[in-house]
This record gives structure tokens, C-alpha cells and sequence, in this order.
């Protein structure tokens, strides 16, 4: 008999094509209460605190001194903050169109002294406002799956080749649709194991509203970047990523990584080891 996983990594394997796409019912997650739930999910020993750690050491190894780096759809800004605290000589800005989200963010930056992060209010399908070619680095995290469709995916691919300047550096890192629900009520009853209600239906909403690693790859494609690279965790695309290449971590910040993880449950800790290593399978390395 085959395991829970092989099983689905089967199903994955032998579907033809992924799924259909069921948008997010909240786009925006400005509801007072899903502020609320989702912020609890990324504190230190929450479910999304592993996922930021990977996310903030990726970062940390595609920014420098004095960049400025523009978080797309930001939410709270919990994992921003993790990042501006661990390279207090670059400068962060969270875009998100969610005002409850962008108040805990500012809130928790101030409450955490960082004087190198700020929130706006703006829509990442667009980026309107923003000068063309005045961003170091593009960053998102669990974000882009929110987009209302195909389309927006395409603009938002574009706003972001407008203001990101040449040699610009990029971290993507959202979920990709599977092809199979067999497969994905699997992923997500893992999930239901541990994690609360409102977080495993969150989960599955996203992986259905996620994009394709099809849609992924024809995007970079058009941002006409030769640089840009896509990853994705092989044979089930639960994780995928569009990335720059990294180069080592500010100094220091391998330390704080280290630290964090160390800080983390024995369950947190192997999640976060499973993610570095399927995306490691799908060719990301990851920073030291
Ligand atoms: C699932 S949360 C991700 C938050 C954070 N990046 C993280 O890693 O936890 C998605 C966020 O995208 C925001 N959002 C959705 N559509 C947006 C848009 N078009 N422009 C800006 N923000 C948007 C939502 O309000 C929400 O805060």
C-alpha cells in the first residue's frame, strides 16, 4: 500500500492537467478578524513562521546596503519586519491594499524600533505611484495566488518589470495549483492534523487560486530578465519560487537565521527542513 504522500505525488504525476482556478473569496484580507487569524499564524512557533524564516535568509541573499526593496502585498508585515531587522542597512517598503493588514505591520515595526521599514496602502497589480525604475528589489511571499485572474498575474508581471531597475534583484514565492484533488485534499488534511480550522480552509483556498508553474514560467519569460530563474518543488508544485541568484547573507544574518531555527518546535523545525529541501530537488539553493 502506498503512503498518504506517494499516493498524492501519483495522482500528481498521472493528472493531465491542473486543476481549475477558484479565485480567493477575500481578495483583500482586510476583515478585522482574518487580520487578526492570519497574524497569529506568523508569530515565533505559528505555521507561517517557518515558511518567513526560508523566505527572510532568501531575501537577506539577494539585497544590499542602501536598497530599497519593495514587498508586494505584504499583509502584516511579519515576515518584512523579520527582514528589515536582520539588514538594518537596507531600507523595506510593504505594499498592500488591506489598511487593517498595514496597521498591525506598522504598529509591530515600531513596537520592534526599526526606523528601516515603512507600509502604503497601493495595489501590486499596478504598483501605480511608483516611479519607473526605482526599486532595488521586488519581494513577495504567499501573495500573488490573490490576484483576482490570469490577466491581473500578467500586469502585475509587467508593473513590476516597469519599476524594478535594471539588474534588480527578485524573490517571488507563492503556491502553485495542483493538478489533481485527490492529491490536494491529501496536502491539506496534513495540515488539518496540527493547524486550526480557518488556517487549513485558508490553505485550500490557496491552492486553488494559486497560478500554474506554466503561468509562472511564461511570465518570466516576458519580463525579459535573463537573470530571473523559476524553482518549484518537484512533482507536486506546492511551493514555487522566481528568483534572482543569491549571494551569501549580510554578515550576520546566517547567525540570526540559525538562531531563529533553534528557537523553533521540533515540528516547525522539520517543516522548514522540508521545504529548504524540496525547493533545494527543484534546484534553489539556499543561502549561506
Ligand atoms: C495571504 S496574504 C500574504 C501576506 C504576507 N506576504 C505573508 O507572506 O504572510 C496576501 C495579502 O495580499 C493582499 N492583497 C491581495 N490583493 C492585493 C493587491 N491587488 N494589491 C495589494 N495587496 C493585495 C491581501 O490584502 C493580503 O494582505
Amino acid at each position: 500500500m502506498l503512503g498518504d504522500i506517494p499516493r498524492a505525488l501519483w495522482y500528481e504525476a498521472t493528472a493531465r492537467d491542473p486543476l481549475p482556478r477558484q479565485p480567493e473569496h477575500e481578495l483583500v484580507m482586510n476583515d478585522a478578524g482574518t487580520v487578526s487569524d492570519y497574524t497569529s499564524c506568523g508569530t515565533e512557533g505559528g505555521a507561517l513562521f517557518g515558511p518567513y524564516l526560508y523566505n527572510a535568509a532568501q531575501v537577506s541573499a539577494r539585497v544590499r546596503t542602501g536598497d530599497l526593496v519593495l514587498d508586494l502585498g505584504c499583509g502584516s508585515g511579519q515576515l518584512l519586519n523579520l527582514i528589515a531587522r536582520w539588514n538594518p542597512a537596507t531600507r523595506f517598503r510593504g505594499i498592500d491594499l488591506a489598511p487593517n493588514m498595514l496597521a498591525e505591520g506598522r504598529a509591530a515595526a515600531a513596537a520592534a524600533g526599526l526606523s528601516n521599514v515603512d507600509f502604503v496602502e497601493g495595489d501590486f497589480s499596478t504598483l501605480d505611484g511608483i516611479a519607473d525604475g526605482s526599486v532595488d528589489a521586488v519581494i513577495s511571499s504567499m501573495a500573488l495566488h490573490h490576484l483576482p485572474d490570469r490577466g491581473a498575474l500578467t500586469r502585475c508581471f509587467d508593473a513590476i518589470g516597469r519599476v524594478l531597475r535594471p539588474g534588480g534583484a527578485l524573490y517571488l514565492m507563492d503556491f502553485g495549483r495542483l493538478r489533481s484533488d485527490r492529491s490536494l485534499e491529501i496536502f491539506v488534511a496534513k495540515v488539518a492534523v496540527s493547524e486550526t480550522k480557518a488556517l487549513t480552509q485558508d490553505y485550500r483556498a490557496s491552492l486553488h487560486a494559486a497560478f500554474t508553474p506554466g503561468d509562472f514560467q511564461t511570465e518570466i519569460a516576458r519580463l525579459s530578465r535573463r537573470n530571473v530563474a523559476f524553482y518549484r518543488t518537484p512533482l507536486a508544485p506546492l511551493a514555487m519560487v522566481a528568483a534572482t541568484p543569491a549571494r551569501n547573507m549580510v554578515p550576520g544574518g546566517n547567525a540570526l537565521f540559525h538562531q531563529a531555527v533553534r528557537r523553533l518546535s521540533r515540528t516547525r523545525r522539520a517543516e522548514l527542513a522540508q521545504l529548504r529541501m524540496f525547493l533545494g530537488l527543484g534546484g534553489l539553493r539556499f543561502p549561506r
